[in-house]
């Protein structure tokens, strides 16, 4: 499928605004406890690495991999553990960091399975919510943008496998001609 660049949905700025916002509040709900997020590959690198510079609180990270896409723009719909965390999350206060939210399978997915591994508590903070999208109902503790349906790109996001290093998340558009 061929496609281009279109506009600049977030900036940069935007997102640096945002992401010390979320910081802030998950520095608050989390006073005198030590939050473990875990990161979505690989969509969530970006973003975790810059939301937990922006925790004023002793925090650790790790990361686990889901696949539901295979290299289009739509879900699947079914849900793969990739790569499994390196840690126990047993009695931590789990914080998990994904990307983007669309029709909400492979963060209900990652929810179950990570509830059942008897986290103290556990959260779900996301960068991007495509709410008109969702299938399948999730609790989102923290929100960075609301966005419309449209694929985008950057600040982590990719399209099989590219344009993750844009500082902006931008619009995927089909190529016109
Ligand atoms: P869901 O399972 O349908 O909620 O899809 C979530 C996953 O699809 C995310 O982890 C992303 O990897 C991917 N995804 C959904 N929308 C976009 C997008 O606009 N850009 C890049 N990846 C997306
Ligand atoms: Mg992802």
């Amino acid at each position: 499928m061929d496609r281009r660049l279109g506009r600049i949905l977030i900036s940069r700025d935007e997102i640096a605004a945002r992401v010390a916002e979320l910081g802030q509040a998950i520095s608050r709900d989390y006073a005198g406890r030590a939050p473990l997020l875990v990161g979505v590959l690989k969509g969530a690198v970006v973003f975790t690495a810059d939301l937990m510079r922006a925790i004023a609180l002793p925090s650790a990270m790790d990361f686990m991999s889901v696949s539901s896409y295979g290299s289009g723009t739509r879900s699947s719909g079914v849900v793969r553990l990739t790569a499994d965390l390196s840690i126990s999350i047993e009695g931590r206060d789990v914080i998990i960091v994904e990307d983007v939210v669309d029709s909400g399978r492979t963060i209900s997915y990652l929810r179950r399975n990570l509830a059942t591994r008897h986290p103290r508590s556990l959260a779900l903070c996301v960068l991007l919510d495509k709410t008109s999208r969702r299938e399948v109902d999730v609790d989102v503790d923290y929100v960075g943008f609301v966005i419309p349906d449209e694929f985008v790109v950057g600040y982590g996001l990719d399209f099989d496998g590219w344009h993750r290093n844009l500082a902006d998340i931008a619009v995927l558009e089909p190529a016109t001609s």
